[in-house]
């Protein structure tokens, strides 16, 4: 696509973050934007600022886990633009807990918002993409799609399935020719609220975890983010990686293959990311050189394993 001017953008989570810094930058260049989130307040300030900029907007509260809701706004946005051109899977949430504390509802709840989010906006656009002649998907993974973390089993999975989903989807657009590229986004540490509204595991501290995130983590502010995305979009590139994190922990993961799990686990902010037992354990390493004897999740592991 090598302009933007008159496209019809559909912005997914576009009250906050990456989604309202995507929203403003395409205003500028003359896009016709849908945009939706489940946020209401933080949706009328993104569509009022777009406004400002001479944007023809649309605004809905949308749920993107609500299958039967994406299917039928695909459906109103077209008939209100009479095409789509561009399509944001951009909404997300953010959620830590080892896997031996998380319960199951949390997992799945990421699972619905974070990749079947993206299936349900994908599924739902891609008829009327193919149909515009000139369409482009945009589903946002993120760094912990391309490697794994500590704390973070349900965000991987659902950012590691989203980019499969996306992957596989290029290919058979490229196969049957249609007229539909498809860029998956991997976003490292930006400066959005996506910490602050995170959930957590019992035992997590959410307002340390949301502190480490904005004053060590997020280093790329979510303008830089959105031009980052918008000039990968325009140069049809199939993979965008933001920020010098996301790039350098990527070829960490080239370089080591699974080896990388190891160097992560050993990475001292990592091991903050964790249930307090953990962190607990790590002091306990730090100050003793020794593994606690107490540590209630490692003493019930070796009672396990003496059990078999
Ligand atoms: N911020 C980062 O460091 C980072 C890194 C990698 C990937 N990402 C991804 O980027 C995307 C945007 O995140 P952000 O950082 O701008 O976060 P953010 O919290 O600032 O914005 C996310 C928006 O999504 C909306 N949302 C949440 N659940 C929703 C739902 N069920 N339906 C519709 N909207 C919903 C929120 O209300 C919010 O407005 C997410 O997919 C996130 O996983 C962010």
């Amino acid at each position: 696509m090598s302009h933007f001017t008159n496209k019809v953008a559909v912005v997914t989570g576009a009250g906050s973050g990456i989604g309202r810094a995507l929203s403003l930058d395409l205003a500028t260049k003359g896009a016709r934007l849908a945009l939706s989130d489940v946020d209401t307040a933080g949706l009328a300030e993104t569509v009022r600022q777009c406004r400002l900029l001479g944007a023809d907007v649309r605004s809905d509260h949308l749920d993107v886990a609500e299958r039967a809701a994406m299917m039928t706004y695909a459906d109103e946005v077209v008939a209100h633009f009479g095409s789509v051109n561009l399509v944001f899977n951009n909404a997300g949430i953010a959620y830590s807990g080892d896997v031996e504390v998380a319960e199951f509802k949390d997992i799945e709840r990421v699972m619905d918002i974070d990749f079947w989010g993206v299936v349900n906006g994908t599924k739902a656009f891609l008829p009327h993409l193919i149909a515009s002649g000139d369409g482009h998907i945009v589903n946002t993974s993120s760094l912990f799609g391309l490697l794994a973390m500590p704390s973070q089993s349900a965000y991987n999975a659902a950012k590691f399935a989203v980019r499969g989903f996306t992957e596989s989807l290029r290919q058979e657009m490229l196969i049957s020719k249609h007229p539909v590229k498809v860029t998956c986004v991997h976003p490292g540490g930006i400066k959005t609220a996506i910490a602050r509204n995170s959930t957590a595991a019992a035992g997590q501290d959410t307002k340390a975890l949301a502190e480490l995130f904005d004053k060590r983590l997020a280093r790329t502010t979510p303008e830089a983010a959105s031009r980052v995305i918008l000039r990968g979009v325009q140069a049809g590139r199939p993979r965008v990686l933001i920020g010098s994190d996301a790039r350098a922990l990527d070829a960490l993961v080239r370089l080591t293959g699974s080896g990388y799990q190891r160097i992560v686990a050993l990475w001292p902010v990592v091991c903050c990311l964790g249930d307090t037992s953990r962190r607990d354990a790590r002091d306990h390493r730090a100050r003793t050189g020794h593994r606690p004897a107490d540590q209630p999740a490692a003493a019930a592991q070796r009672a396990r394993h003496h059990a078999v």
